[in-house]
């Protein structure tokens, strides 16, 4: 079996193979480490609770609307409590961002970092089997550790991320994540109560077959994603959409694809938020090989004004999303 860059080969558990990386670190203080373990353990949390929702009442609507103005459902609500306590109990983060709160949770303790989280993706498929996941960002703070933290801190561009990764809860359920030294992923053995490495280094195709966008809002579209779509149609290119970002991204990051969520008039910034779902899948897919942009900006060179700011996206195989691009040019 070949091996990993990091030296480890499929079926290393996750634990392990963590801890090898952090002693390539000989400075490393074990708290990302333990930031990773506390993702791992809330996710397996979330997934046993997604994985039952039709069975304890989980399943539907709160009948409140969160600060996006979307119809929140149970589960997006108990993943953010989920993830908020495993971040709070660890003591690593100092600030949480959740697309759930309105407002930064300031931990108020000595914890060296910042989360941008969104608890659960792909709302519209929770109650009916398709896949969904959670998104994660991990900034180290700017200010110094003790002092109140900063709107600085918090509102840092993707480039500054020190790991970003998700959860897919899909027919198996996997973490793939990067500490900007690629990209591995981590199916979990329900049985066993573990993850495992089962994609090493894991590279997107330079170019692929797969174009992904909601094609219902083409008329709203703006025109170089029409000629983009048309140049796909004429192209032998074949449509996937399954409506949760995180499983849309993950096939095409497997197989080659593009992903597009454009402006439109009822999205002017386009519909998907740049600090805890754009970037952190651009960290990934840049360290897979792939691209992320606007439609003509790197993604992770935003700086955000605002956390909860949304912008367009545009990701996946390089020469794809490159191809997009010279339909804004
Ligand atoms: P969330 O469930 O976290 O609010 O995200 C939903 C997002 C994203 O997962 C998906 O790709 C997109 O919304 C789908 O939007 P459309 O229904 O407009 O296609
Ligand atoms: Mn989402
Ligand atoms: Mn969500």
């Amino acid at each position: 079996m070949e091996d990993s860059r990091i030296g480890l080969p499929i079926g290393t558990a996750l634990d392990r193979f963590i801890k090898r990386f952090q002693d390539d670190f000989p400075y490393a203080t074990g708290e990302l480490s333990q930031l990773l373990r506390d993702i791992a353990l809330a996710g397996k949390v979330v997934n046993r609770e997604v994985n039952k929702a039709g069975l304890i009442n989980l399943s539907g609507s709160i009948g409140a609307d969160n600060i996006q103005g979307e119809d929140q459902q149970k589960l997006d609500v108990l993943a953010n409590i989920r993830f908020i306590r495993a971040f709070t109990k660890g003591g690593e983060a100092c600030a949480i961002i959740s697309e759930e709160d309105e407002n930064i949770i300031d931990l108020h303790n000595n914890g060296k970092y910042i989360i941008a989280i969104d608890p659960l993706d792909g709302s519209s498929n929770i109650d009916v089997n398709v896949s969904i996941g959670t998104i994660f960002s991990i900034y180290r703070r700017l200010s110094p550790v003790g002092s109140p933290v900063t709107s600085e801190d918090v509102l840092q561009p993707g480039i500054n991320q020190v790991a970003a990764g998700y959860l897919l809860y899909g027919s198996s359920t996997i973490l793939v994540y990067t500490t900007g030294n690629g990209v591995n992923g981590f199916t979990y053995d329900p049985t066993l109560g573990e993850y495992f490495l089962s994609h090493q280094d894991m590279t997107i195709p330079d170019l692929g077959k797969i174009y992904s966008i909601n094609e219902a809002g083409s008329l709203d579209f703006p025109d170089p994603v029409n000629r983009y779509l048309q140049y796909c149609r004429e192209n032998e290119h074949t449509a996937r959409y399954i409506g949760s970002l995180v499983a849309d991204f993950h096939r095409n990051l497997l197989k080659g694809g593009i992903y597009i969520y454009p402006s439109s008039p009822k999205y002017p910034q386009g519909k998907l938020r740049l600090m805890y779902e754009c970037n952190a899948l651009s960290f990934v897919v840049e360290q897979a090989g792939g691209k992320a942009s606007t439609g003509n900006a790197r993604i992770m060179e935003i700086v955000p004004a605002d956390v909860h700011q949304r912008c367009p996206l545009y990701i996946g195989s390089r020469s794809m999303v490159e191809k997009a691009e010279s339909f804004h040019q």
